[in-house]
């Protein structure tokens, strides 16, 4: 059920790390999230990227990206779902439908799990 969404949003998750993680992933690296990789986009030295405040995750694509590439990639990775979800039911979404705060915490809303849970599973239903 879920995968689906995950062969949508995994390429976004890569994206967002970039293709540097491959080669990295490919040596073996023993500590991922240690090593905070370029997204490719210029903007983020290594070790720029916070990681992530959740210690504990519910869906699956915010874990990978948080344990990937920290904030910045779980960014990413939320803006691809966000785009997606959009897609899917045609509704306004933003941050702020889930989140009540954005940097640096990322404050959920009560509903947040709920919502993601009912976008995924549009996504997943999207022709
Ligand atoms: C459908 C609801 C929803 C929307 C819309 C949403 N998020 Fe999230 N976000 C979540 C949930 C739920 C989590 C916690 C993930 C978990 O528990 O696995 C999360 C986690 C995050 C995290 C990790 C925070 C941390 O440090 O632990 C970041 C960063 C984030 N979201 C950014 C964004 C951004 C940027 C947007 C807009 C592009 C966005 N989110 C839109 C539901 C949402």
């Amino acid at each position: 059920m879920k995968r689906s969404v995950l062969y949508l949003l995994v390429p976004v998750a890569m994206l967002a790390v970039g293709a540097a993680f491959a080669p990295a992933m490919a040596l073996g690296d023993p500590a991922p999230g240690a090593a905070r990789l370029d997204d490719g986009d210029g903007a983020d030295a290594p070790g720029e990227s916070p990681p992530c405040k959740s210690k504990e995750f519910k869906h699956a694509i915010v874990k990978k990206a948080c344990t990937e590439g920290g904030q910045k990639a779980a960014k990413k990775a939320m803006k691809g779902f966000v785009n997606a979800a959009k897609k899917a039911t045609g509704e306004k979404i933003t941050c702020k439908t889930c989140h009540s705060g954005l940097s640096p915490d990322y404050a959920l809303k009560p509903d947040a799990h709920e919502r993601f849970e009912k976008y995924a599973k549009a996504i997943e239903a999207a022709p």
